[in-house]
């Protein structure tokens, strides 16, 4: 049966794109589906960030045909993970989560416990692209053994 993951941050154009680049790379040939939302509308249609993609294609990973899109309460039906990107994009989450909803919520980072953080830093404004980026990959790699 397929394993349907989405990634939330946000603005859905620098951390859930490179997550879902990076996973998407990562699963090869598992059956699993991938997605990500930003919890915010301001970037909905838009590709990712220009030093996401830049940052993805260093390692090889293509997500410029990538579009932002924003969470939906039908989401939380149609994926059985749900990885927030940090505390903010979780509380905004749970929020929005409809009664009943059978999907599991969690911090991106809770599959990297040995990194000892909670959140991947928005890297929008201080230019932190490298950092998410290698905190995204532990979190892949963690959620891939889990699952
Ligand atoms: P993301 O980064 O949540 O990782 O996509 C952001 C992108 C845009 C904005 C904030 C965070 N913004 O405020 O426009």
């Amino acid at each position: 049966m397929t394993t349907r993951i989405l990634y939330v941050c946000l603005g859905n154009i620098c951390r859930s794109p490179t997550a879902e680049g990076v996973l998407r790379e990562k699963a090869g040939d598992r059956d699993v589906m991938i997605d990500s939302a930003g919890t915010g509308g301001w970037h909905v249609g838009n590709p990712p960030d220009p030093r996401a993609v830049a940052e993805a294609r260093g390692r090889g990973i293509d997500i410029s045909g990538l579009r932002a899109r924003q969470v939906t309460a039908d989401d939380f039906h149609d994926f059985d993970h749900i990885l927030a990107m940090d505390g903010s994009n979780l509380a905004a989450l749970e929020r929005m989560r409809p009664v009943g909803s059978k999907a599991d919520l969690r911090l991106t980072l809770s599959d990297a416990p040995e990194l000892r953080e909670t959140d991947v830093p928005d890297p929008y404004y201080d230019d932190g692209f490298a950092k998410a980026y290698a905190l995204i990959e532990a979190a892949a790699d963690g959620l891939l053994t889990r699952i």
